[in-house]
């Protein structure tokens, strides 16, 4: 998601830390003109797939402002964020501590950054339902820079993108990502269709070159249109 928030650096630290990243990281200046106002918002898709499954349960992982939580239509929703939002005022990693119940969708958008998200997907996996869904914003940055750790811009996805390339590799669930919202992945408890047999030695090592040059394999990117049929 775009991030601003009061906790974001002043622009002359995000321009000091573009600089540092500029000569010690990766320099890349290629982009992708994603246009997310043509296509579906997160909330419009993730209440098309409740509809279509008759899904009753709801998790969300960073809820913010609640400005995709409040538009979920479901039976029973929790929505997790240690700042704002949601109904649970505590880290993903404590409530998935002391959590009970599972779960017919899992939305993970909480901490942008490749380790949490890789046990936040972990975490969901466990308290999945059978034929549940898991999905992950974020997963598509249009530029580098929107991608950093840290951050180093106001638009900014965190490098998200990474677990998703190394859920492409696991054998135990299905991974694609949606074109739609920043990239939604979409995680099913199934055996994978489509491995990506690479061998990635460090997967946070991956450089935006990477993910530039190798996105529709690494990403495996879908139409929004395609999902129903696809979580069936
Ligand atoms: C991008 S915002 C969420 C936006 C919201 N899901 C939406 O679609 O409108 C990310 C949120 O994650 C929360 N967050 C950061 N670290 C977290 C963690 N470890 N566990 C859960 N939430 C976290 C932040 O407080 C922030 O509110």
């Amino acid at each position: 998601m775009i991030i601003r928030n009061d906790a974001l650096p002043g622009k002359f630290t995000l321009y000091l830390r573009r600089l540092y990243y500029f000569f010690t990281n990766e320099r890349f200046s290629k982009k992708f003109d994603y246009d997310w106002h043509k296509k579906s918002s997160r909330f419009d898709i993730i209440n098309r797939i409740i509809e279509k499954k008759k899904f009753e349960s709801y998790l969300e992982i960073g809820c913010q402002s609640d400005v995709n939580f409040s538009k979920i239509i479901i039976k029973n929703k929790i929505g997790v964020d240690p700042q704002s939002g949601g109904t649970h005022r505590m880290t993903s990693d404590d409530f998935f501590k002391q959590n009970k119940s599972t779960f017919d969708l899992i939305f993970i958008d909480g901490l942008h950054v490749y380790e949490q998200v890789l046990k936040d997907i972990e975490n969901s996996l466990k308290v999945l339902n059978e034929n549940g869904v898991i999905l992950i914003h974020d997963c598509l940055p249009a530029k580098i820079w929107h991608q950093t750790i840290p951050q180093t811009h106001s638009s900014w996805n965190g490098d998200v993108w990474k677990s998703i390339v190394k859920s492409r590799t696991r054998i135990d669930i299905d991974t694609y990502t949606i074109q739609a919202d920043q990239g939604l992945g979409l995680i099913l408890k199934r055996k994978n269709k489509d491995l990506l047999v690479d061998k990635i030695e460090n997967f946070k090592n991956l450089k935006f070159r990477d993910y530039y040059i190798h996105h529709k394999k690494f990403m495996r990117i879908i139409d929004e249109n395609d999902v129903l049929r696809i979580i069936n």
